[in-house]
């Protein structure tokens, strides 16, 4: 059954575990997340980023999504990731597909983002649409950003109190030392928990930790077989991610939402690697993502055990 997401992340904040949500891109990742859920009896969030829309079409996701929590019988919000493109939040908001939106208005002045903020709230609601907003900066891949210069951009605690009692958000993804993509620092990442405390204190909806993957090195050793590690790969040398006991102290400190999306492109790409390698002569495609859905459904599992989301429904 697909839900707004506010309700799963009101009780995951007040019970103190973290809702997963995994990015989707096509079925097999979709089927991966959902049948992982359900055995497991823990609440998810699929969401997809403007790039998914781009690649698969807003329809055939939201049809997977459909599809797979009738079929599964676990409450699951469908959620739109990172909405920077206005006009296609409003026509997620207009489609009726989505339980859930993200407005991202990070990279906007203060008061643009509160304003713009305020206004998809009002919209979404009356559909009864949950809605995640950003205050500060989470890097990228791109980002070549110092630690310090990093900091710059951490949320500030007193002005995430004012953001969310101005637009009446209902989740607030912050920035306290995660970034997007396999390269989360150049050393072992550290999360600013003194900051979350802070942010915890005067915050009360539920926060939300992007750029949460863990970026296996096995799993990505697996992916670099028979690889020359040019190109993407040889960036990856060297990627560490976030390790799970900073994890399990963001679940600690109020983070109820954790967003993961490489750890699942890396458990595909070894996945399809592992079979291609394995059988030079394969060309059935179930039995190239076959093994990748596999792969992906291990890292789903363990990421709801970490998360303390494990029969929570
Ligand atoms: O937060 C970003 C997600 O990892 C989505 O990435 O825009 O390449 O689909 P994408
Ligand atoms: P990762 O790149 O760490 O998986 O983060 C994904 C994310 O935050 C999607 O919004
Ligand atoms: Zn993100």
């Amino acid at each position: 059954m697909l839900v707004p997401s506010a309700p799963l992340l009101i009780r995951a904040r007040k019970n103190g575990y973290a809702v997963p949500a995994f990015n989707i891109n096509n079925l097999e990742i979709a089927q991966a997340v959902l049948e992982t859920a359900a055995e497991m009896r823990s609440p998810v969030i699929l969401q997809t980023s403007e790039g998914a829309i781009d690649y698969a079409g807003m329809d055939y996701l939201a049809a997977i999504a459909h599809t797979g929590s009738r079929l599964l019988k676990i409450p699951v919000a469908f959620h739109l990731d990172h909405g920077t493109n206005v006009a296609l939040v409003e026509k997620a908001i207009a489609s009726g597909l989505y339980t859930s939106v993200m407005i991202d208005g990070s990279r906007l002045p203060l008061a643009e983002n509160i304003k713009l903020t305020r206004r998809i709230v009002e919209l979404a609601h009356r559909q009864k649409i949950s809605v995640e907003a950003e205050l500060g900066a989470i890097p990228g891949v791109e980002d070549k950003l110092s630690v310090t210069e990093r900091e710059a951009y951490f949320t500030d605690p007193e002005q995430a109190e004012k953001f969310v009692q101005e637009t009446k958000c209902d989740a607030l993804a912050i920035a306290v030392g995660t970034a997007h993509g396999a390269y989360k620092s150049t050393g072992a990442a550290i999360l600013d928990l003194a900051r979350l405390k802070k942010i915890a204190a005067l915050v009360k909806i539920p926060l939300v930790l992007h750029g949460a993957s863990g970026v296996s090195q096995k799993i990505l050793d697996t992916a670099h077989q028979g690889c020359e590690r040019l190109g993407d790969c040889e960036r990856l040398e060297g990627a560490t991610g976030i390790p799970n006991n900073q994890i399990k102290a963001a679940v600690k400190n109020g983070i109820a939402k954790i967003n993961i999306d490489t750890d699942l492109r890396i458990a595909f790409t070894a996945g399809i690697r592992a079979a291609l390698i394995k059988d030079r002569h394969v060309f059935d495609p179930r039995k190239i993502l076959g093994p990748a859905k596999e792969l992906m459904k291990k890292v789903v599992k363990e990421k709801i055990a970490l998360f303390g989301a494990k029969e929570k429904v």
